[in-house]
Order: structure tokens, then C-alpha cells, then sequence
């Protein structure tokens, strides 16, 4: 499968890219059509990606700068995707939800909230106020269902250690538990080798669980 992008990346640089067209990230939807939300999306190799190999028709991906949102649009105009672009700023998501009378409905941003059954992150964590936002967004707009899962893939740079390990704090502080995490090589352009964590975080069983999905 080829993905074609104005800036140059090549799949083997992006291994939640990798996971999606070796099948690794699949729906567990019985109707085979999960709304999908990619944050942070850069160039959209991972939208893109998803889009190709038919993961599902429902599939928006977001990013909060304007440029790369519009070098994102480029990209799937290029690739023949009709996969939806939409500006989220992680740091506006709290607002987003104080602003709504309630959590079902999203007057700002066209999904609504809990409504995303897939959620996909690559590589998108370099500071501790992103490790603390990301839980939000990823809270705000999973959905409720047992089936529905974040992936998040994140490469494990020595730098970055204690924003990973906030992020990952924070996510369990939120009642998500990662199922699975898998630490996984790849080589980077240069030929060297990456360790990248792919998360699966799903939302704990829970009372307030019960009473949400009411
Ligand atoms: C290193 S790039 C990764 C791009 C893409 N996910 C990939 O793996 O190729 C990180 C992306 O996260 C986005 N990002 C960072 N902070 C963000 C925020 N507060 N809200 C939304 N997107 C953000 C950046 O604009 C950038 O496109």
C-alpha cells in the first residue's frame, strides 16, 4: 500500500501505520464502521493510513496548527481519502466541556462527545502539559463501549521519560487500563533503532461505567 505526502516520510518511520496495514489495529464493532479520531495528526500518515486500509468510513483526524492541518488536507486530497479534518487543541478540550450543558452533545467541535470508538495518537507527547492533556481528550471523546480503544504510540526517548510516565499516571488516574502495552522495535531513517510503547487503553468497568451508558 502506498501513502503519498507532500513532505517526505516513509511508513517504516511510522509505525502506527505499520500496525494498521499489518492489521493490528482492527474494530471490534460488529457493524465494521467505527468512528475513528486520530489527534495530533501532523501530516495525516496515520488518518491516511487508516483510511486506505478501510479500517472505517467515519474518520476524522485533528491537529490545532493551521498550517499542518492545511499540509494535512493536501495529503489526503493527493491520496484520494474523504477522511474529515478538524482542529482540536487539546488545551481547549476542558473548555469544550464546561461550554456544553451536556457531555452527549459538543456544540464546537463536529463529533460529539464520547462518540469515538478509535482513537489514535502517534507520537505526540514532548512535554508534561501535553502528558496531562492528552488523558482529557482521549476521556472526553471515547466512547463508553467496552470495544472502544485508544492506541497510543509513543517512542520511548530517553528525554522523555518522566512525560511518559505522567502520561501514563494520568491515564490510570482516569480509570483507563492498557490491556496491553507492547514495546516494539522499528528503524528510523537513518537506519537506527527506535523503541516505540503501543498502548491499548480501554476504560475500566466501573459504576459510574453503569450509570453513564443509562
Ligand atoms: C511529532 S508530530 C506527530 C505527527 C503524527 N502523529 C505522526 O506520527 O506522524 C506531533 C503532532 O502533535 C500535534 N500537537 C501537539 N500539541 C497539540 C495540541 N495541544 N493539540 C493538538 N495537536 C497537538 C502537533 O501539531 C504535531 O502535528
Amino acid at each position: 500500500m502506498d501513502v503519498f505526502l507532500s513532505q517526505c516520510c516513509k511508513i517504516i518511520e511510522c509505525p502506527e501505520c505499520r500496525l494498521i496495514s499489518e492489521g493490528k489495529i482492527t474494530s471490534k464493532r460488529p457493524d465494521n464502521s467505527p468512528v475513528v479520531l486520530e489527534l495530533g495528526c501532523g501530516t495525516g500518515i496515520v488518518g491516511i493510513t487508516a483510511s486506505k486500509m478501510k479500517l472505517s468510513d467515519h474518520i476524522i483526524i485533528t491537529d490545532y496548527q493551521d498550517d499542518i492541518i492545511n499540509i494535512a488536507k493536501e495529503n489526503l486530497k493527493f491520496n484520494n481519502c474523504d477522511a474529515i479534518v478538524g482542529k482540536l487543541n487539546w488545551f481547549d478540550v476542558e473548555n469544550l466541556i464546561q461550554c456544553s450543558s451536556s457531555h452527549q452533545n459538543n456544540p464546537i467541535f463536529p463529533l460529539p462527545f464520547h462518540s469515538a470508538h478509535i482513537i489514535l495518537a502517534s507520537d505526540c507527547i514532548y512535554s508534561n502539559a501535553q502528558a496531562l492533556a492528552l488523558p482529557n481528550v482521549i476521556d472526553a471523546f471515547l466512547d463508553f463501549n467496552p470495544d472502544s480503544c485508544a492506541h497510543i504510540l509513543l517512542p520511548l526517548r530517553p528525554i522523555y521519560q518522566k512525560e511518559l510516565a505522567l502520561f501514563e499516571e494520568t491515564m490510570s488516574e482516569r480509570n483507563f487500563s492498557s490491556l496491553s502495552i507492547q514495546d516494539l522495535e522499528y528503524k528510523n531513517g537513518q537506519g537506527a533503532d527506535t523503541v516505540f510503547r503501543w498502548y491499548q487503553f480501554y476504560r475500566k468497568r466501573t459504576n459510574n461505567y453503569l450509570k453513564k451508558i443509562k
